[in-house]
């Protein structure tokens, strides 16, 4: 079968920008300090940043290993990889495609309150609010009837126009200019956050770790937010992976992703819970904790319109590099194996993430019907996704490297083709082999069972 010409990224820096704006985005900015703030505040932080170095950046290789060295989707990648048929390896790759459907639906729920707040900012309707304020202007935006799914559906379409534009002039060209921005910006907000007057106990509570609040259910917590936030376990970084040059360093690409990953998370903490406490708003706020700090932030601070504005922009742009990622995992997927045009495949992933995606944004509403249990289905999809699916497929994905793969073509993608020494390279496999997937299921056996 003549195969197209698959697309690479132009270079190392393009690949590592590209996975950076996957990586970066809600993730950081606003689930973490939520997850922070659940579970007891610097305790989790440390057991987080802990997990993402020791399984989050092997995790992170090995999904490049198997894109790279199968040049494919995951469906394909775990086809091709386990020599064709008779196995049950490409279900490893069909949960991982499910998987970005699941997350793409929630997480563009939030992604469309990013551009309602970008609205909001620009039309000037924080300026002189105090904390009740706002905290009702956040209620009344989420109880609205159509705005936020108005904003979710923007939001979702511009995902598909980026992601019908292909990966080196779409992807790479936007992350390249966007991340590097974000982080200023970032910098900016947490000189300011820091000089409030509350600040220290915020800073108390983000990073003076009480020891007695880790528990099995903060271990795996833990663990859900550094798959998600590295955007790991579930094939986005195998996609990616597929695009990657032949002699690129994935090794440093995936230690610099994390680093950056890690560094933005503990700069939305630094801004958000010095902010936090000194305005008298509880840290386990959850969903409304970012979408009132911040606005309450900038009011601060001279020039405060126009630095809102510029944040909510950032913010707009960091979730599109993410949603891009996600969407990405169902194009790549929905072109090789049913050959659909790139342009189908995208509008196709849009429209069925919009379906679920709708519903969980309507479960948000006050006395919404949309709940199983207790919990509404937005809070119900983060949570089979961050806590179980990508548990389980990082799991999956650590045993295929280490345990299944032919272990020359694993060492050869982790020297990039004989290009780089192989002493690191032994470290890595073996954590890879031995080291991630014992840890990651004795978090998640334990969890079940205590
Ligand atoms: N990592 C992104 C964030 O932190 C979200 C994301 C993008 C993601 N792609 C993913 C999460 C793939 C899990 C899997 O905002």
């Amino acid at each position: 079968m003549a195969e197209k010409k698959r697309e690479t990224f132009g270079s190392k820096l393009g690949f590592i920008m590209a996975t950076a704006g996957s990586a970066l985005g809600l993730g950081n900015i606003y689930r973490f300090p939520c997850e922070a703030g659940a579970n007891g505040g610097a305790a989790f932080v440390i057991v987080y940043l802990a997990l993402a170095l020791v399984i989050g950046t092997p995790l992170m290789i090995s999904e490049f290993v198997i894109g790279r060295n199968s040049r494919s989707n995951p469906v394909g990648a775990f086809r091709k990889l386990s020599g064709g048929k008779g196995t049950a390896w490409p279900v490893v790759g069909y949960l991982g495609v499910l998987c970005a459907f699941l997350i793409l639906a929630f997480y563009t729920t939030v992604a469309g309150w990013t551009l309602g707040y970008l609205g909001k900012s620009a039309a000037g309707h924080f300026a002189g609010q105090d904390l009740a304020a706002i905290q009702r202007q956040f209620s009344d935006f989420t109880n609205h009837p159509w705005l936020p799914i108005l904003c979710q559906l923007a939001f979702l379409a511009l995902t598909a126009v980026v992601v019908m534009r292909g990966v080196k002039g779409g992807i790479e060209r936007w992350s390249k200019i966007l991340m590097p921005m974000l982080l200023v910006i970032m910098v900016v907000l947490c000189v300011k956050s820091l000089t409030l007057s509350g600040a220290r106990e915020g800073l108390e509570f983000f990073f003076k770790p009480d020891f007695s609040k880790i528990t099995g259910k903060v271990v795996l917590s833990a663990l859900g937010q550094s798959f998600f936030s590295l955007s790991i376990g579930m094939g986005a970084l195998i996609t990616y992976g597929s695009y990657l040059g032949r002699r690129d360093n994935m090794v440093s690409s995936a230690v610099s992703v994390t680093l950056a990953d890690a560094l933005v998370a503990i700069l939305a903490g630094v801004i958000i819970f010095p902010a936090a406490f000194s305005f008298g708003i509880q840290p386990e706020a959850g969903a409304s904790l970012a979408f009132t700090t911040l606005p309450l932030v900038f009011q601060q601070m001279t020039g405060g319109y126009f630095f809102c504005l510029i944040f909510f922009l950032l913010l707009v742009i960091a979730t599109l590099t993410s949603t891009i990622s996600l969407l990405e995992v169902i194009v790549a997927a929905l072109t090789e194996e049913l050959r659909l045009s790139r342009t189908k495949a995208a509008l196709l992933g849009a429209v069925g993430t919009a379906v679920i995606g709708v519903l969980a944004t309507m479960s948000f509403r006050a006395g919404s019907p949309l709940h199983i249990g207790a919990k509404t289905v937005f809070d119900l999809l983060d949570q089979i996704t961050a806590l179980y699916m990508m548990p389980i497929g990082g799991l999956l994905i650590v045993l295929f490297v280490g345990w299944k793969m032919k272990r020359g073509d694993v060492m050869d993608e982790l020297t990039s083709h004989q290009t780089l020494r192989p002493g690191l390279r032994k470290a890595i496999l073996f954590i890879i082999k031995y080291i991630a997937p014992v840890a990651i299921a004795v978090i998640f056996v334990s969890q079940l069972v205590g």
